[in-house]
């Protein structure tokens, strides 16, 4: 039979195209398109930054304390609530970075004193403002025991740090 080389030569394309016919199927395509996605996504949120506890206290809480005792022992009432709001951006942080963990589960303690704080603002009442200060402050240094960093002694500031903004 002459025409079998021919024949056969048919077979073994007919096959090829069958295979690659079938890998390139949709399904499959897809399927391999996620699964890379997936993957990438999960390389990217690996690289993320996530603000420590630490950095989120130094940055963010600390400054705003002071800043906070700084207006409301002025009383500048709207300059004391704006970083009354910032400094519980600082524990709201904690929650949501830190979820789960110790100092995320025991922020709640801070709300109260913070609530109060505000109540203080809200009635422009300085003597108010700074008891709850006090208050307050306490409050940061019982979390500070309860987590293990006693030795991160909060005080109730005393001459002001930041010469460049008007309290
Ligand atoms: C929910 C518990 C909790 C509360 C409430 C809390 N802290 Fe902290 N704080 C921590 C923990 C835990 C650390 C240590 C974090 C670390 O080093 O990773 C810390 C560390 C700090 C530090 C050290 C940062 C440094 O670089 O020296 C400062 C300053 C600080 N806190 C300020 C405050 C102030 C001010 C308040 C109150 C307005 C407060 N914290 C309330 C848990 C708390």
């Amino acid at each position: 039979m002459r025409n079998l080389p021919k024949v056969l030569g048919l077979i073994v394309a007919a096959t090829c195209f069958a295979s690659i016919w079938t890998s390139c199927e949709k399904p499959a395509t897809d399927a391999h398109l996620v699964a890379t996605e997936i993957d990438s996504l999960k390389k990217q949120a690996s690289l993320a930054y996530v603000p420590g506890t630490g950095e989120i206290m130094n940055g963010i809480v600390q400054p705003h304390h002071y800043k906070l005792w700084l207006a409301g022992h002025n009383s500048n009432w709207k300059l004391a609530a704006y970083e009354a709001g910032l400094l519980n951006g600082g524990f709201k942080r904690i929650e949501k970075y830190h979820a789960g963990s110790k100092t995320a589960q025991a922020v709640p303690m801070i709300y109260p004193e913070l609530a109060a704080i505000n109540k203080a603002i809200e009635s422009k009442d300085r003597d108010k403002f700074d008891k709850e200060f006090v208050a307050l402050t306490k409050m940061c240094n019982i979390c500070h025991q309860a987590t293990g960093y006693d030795f991160n002694i909060i005080l109730v500031p005393g001459k002001p740090a930041f010469e460049n903004q008007q309290f």
